[in-house]
């Protein structure tokens, strides 16, 4: 319910063609202002004027990713009723609808392709990786399963990269935030997640070693893959714990400790690997405990690397022993 006076602001927001067309994008997906000015074929100041009018009156929510800015529906509360509402009658075969539809489809067509000049950078060391791991399918499957059919309220995915772990998670949450500070990874995840149809699943630039303390609280937080990459593990898991609601649980997955340095000298890696001792302590220390682990042993015989599952919770409300 609200006053009359809020209801006619909504709708005066609402009710202008090129806001109706915004509203219309943004159902597809999170754009920045400047992905939005391409499509529109209209000025910056003037794409920004209507996206301001259109968050003033809660039907649009605002981000900001360094010097950019995002916009996405807003996802729930009236104004975000009313513009779904709206959104389900805009005649998709509508001749402006259509072109803006294409223009929409070229802007990520573009964006991939440059996503892909940086994966092309990459690929080596990504495929290399990926022939030490065991086949992803199996950690894949693991991962979900430790969370046992649930459904969560927010699962919020750290160094999500391209977004998989969101899609693999998907079944078990209503709402999944993933955090990376890769721009050209976070443009595969988000044409990924579009292409799924996941929009439950939003993703945004971020440092995931300085959280903002706005994100969250979660009920479920993931490390996949991404420990390694922090010289100290134990404070990125401690920083992981403050986005928790009480009750929550952290998922892990990285690799057992190894010997490969060069891992470290060439694909960025800081830490060979993460032992159990070290993540029973780095555990305690963040006020959470470690319930279960799993070993996945490589399928190479020389050179291989073991990858972890980690499942930890808060330590107030655990009562499994440590594994
Ligand atoms: C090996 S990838 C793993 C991606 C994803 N979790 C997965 O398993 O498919 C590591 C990711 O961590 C991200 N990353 C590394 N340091 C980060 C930081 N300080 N803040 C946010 N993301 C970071 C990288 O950009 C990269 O996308």
């Amino acid at each position: 319910m609200a006053g009359l006076g809020e209801i006619v602001g909504v709708l005066k927001a609402a009710g202008e063609s090129t806001r109706l067309r915004l509203l219309a994008l943004l159902a597809d997906g999170d754009h920045s202002v400047k992905d939005l000015t391409e499509i529109l074929d209209q000025s910056q100041p003037r794409v920004s004027r209507h996206l301001k009018l259109l968050a003033d009156a809660g039907l649009v929510q605002r981000y900001a990713e360094g010097a950019w800015a995002y916009y996405r529906l807003s996802p729930a509360g009236q104004g975000a009723d009313l513009a779904r509402w709206l959104i389900a009658r805009v005649d998709p075969a509508a001749p402006e609808r259509r072109a803006d539809r294409a223009r929409q489809a070229a802007v990520r067509t573009q964006q991939q392709a440059e996503a892909a000049a940086y994966f092309a950078q990459v690929a080596q060391s990504w495929d290399l990786l990926k022939t030490l791991h065991v086949p992803e399918a199996a950690v894949e499957a693991a991962v979900l399963g430790t969370l046992a059919g649930r459904t969560v309220d927010l699962l919020i995915d750290l160094g999500t990269g391209t977004g998989r772990m969101l899609e693999v998670l998907a079944p078990a949450f209503r709402r999944g935030i993933g955090i990376d500070s890769s721009r050209e990874m976070l443009a595969v995840a988000r044409a990924r997640l579009v292409e799924a149809g996941l929009n439950k699943a939003e993703v945004r630039l971020g440092d995931i070693g300085a959280l903002d303390a706005g994100v969250g609280p979660a009920d479920i937080v993931v490390l996949h893959q991404v420990l390694h990459y922090f010289d100290d593990p134990g404070r990125m898991l401690a920083q992981a714990r403050r986005l928790l609601k009480p009750g929550g649980e952290i998922i892990i997955v990285d690799f057992a400790p190894h010997s490969l340095e060069f891992l470290r000298t060439e694909h960025a890696h800081r830490r060979l690997g993460l032992s159990r001792e070290q993540m029973s302590g780095w555990a305690a220390a963040a006020g959470l405990h470690v319930r279960s682990v799993r070993d996945f042993p490589s399928d190479i015989e020389d050179g291989g690397l073991t990858v972890c599952l980690w499942y930890l919770g808060d330590r107030e409300t655990m009562d499994a022993p440590d594994a």
